[in-house]
């Protein structure tokens, strides 16, 4: 009797310590990226991302008292999946677009960014002039994409940026546009191993402000986070950020 009663204390203790586990969702941030993206958000070799807007949101999290996961996908995932509520944000280098807004709820943005053709080195293609009935790599999904389209550009798109970038390289297409930072960091590898091999051209298509992205009924979070965000811009902490990636910084706030 003494046996069973010593056991049954000893299994509520076990269950008991089980239960005390802090459950933690609540102090979660998941975040939806496509990691192809340098110098915002890359996959390294051990599996982990890295990246500017890695290190920006692991910053926001540390005030927030909040943990950051990350999922990663597709570019063209992402969106779809912060919408139907699958994840906390979409951190992807994403551009703001009054489409979009209707679908998602931005962050006030934290850098302005340019779409960047890139052409093989020699090439005809001088400007944007030049790209009328030129065929024009693209990843799928993209505001590169929905800009080339609606102009009515001859698009070829594509799933992973890389994919793109052979394309060109193998003459499939003409051009490819891509996001500037993007396109300087994968030409300059590109280039590394065949010298010259790529060129970003002078001119550039668009220009856009980068933020994050939450579902609807964020708002709370999302007004906590452009306050962080605000003060993490005024003290330099984000053109710093940009520094230690050897990115050049353009503020999305007029002096
Ligand atoms: N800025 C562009 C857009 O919002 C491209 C983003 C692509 N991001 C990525 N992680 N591949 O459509």
């Amino acid at each position: 009797m003494k046996k069973t009663f010593a056991m049954l204390l000893a299994l509520s203790m076990i269950f008991a310590l089980t239960l005390s586990v802090p459950a933690s969702a609540a102090d979660t941030l998941t975040m939806a990226t496509s990691p192809d993206f340098p110098p915002f958000e890359e996959l390294q070799s051990d599996g982990s991302v890295v990246g500017i807007e890695v290190d920006l949101l692991n910053m926001i999290c540390d005030k927030l008292g909040m943990e950051l996961k990350i999922e990663q996908m597709d570019f063209d995932s992402v969106l779809p999946g912060v919408q139907a509520g699958k994840y906390d944000v979409g951190v992807s280098g994403i551009s703001v677009t009054e489409k979009r807004q209707k679908n998602v709820l931005f962050t006030e943005p934290y850098c302005l960014a340019a779409q960047a053709i890139v052409v093989n080195t020699g090439s005809d293609i001088t400007g944007k002039a030049d790209l009328d009935k030129k065929k024009i790599a693209v990843q799928t999904g993209t505001t590169a994409e929905s800009f080339c389209m609606e102009n009515g550009y001859k698009v070829s798109s594509f799933q992973a940026n890389s994919d793109a970038e052979m394309a060109l390289v193998t003459g499939k297409v003409d051009a490819w546009v891509i996001d500037d930072l993007t396109a300087a960091e994968m030409v300059k590898a590109y280039n590394k191993d065949h010298p010259d091999a790529l060129t970003i051209l002078d001119e550039a298509m668009t220009t856009e402000p980068y933020a994050f992205a939450f579902a609807f009924g964020s708002e709370d979070l999302v007004a906590k986070i452009n306050e962080i965000q605000a003060e993490l811009i005024k003290d330099g902490t984000v053109a710093g950020l940009f520094e230690k990636f050897d990115a050049p910084y353009t503020s999305p706030i007029s002096e």
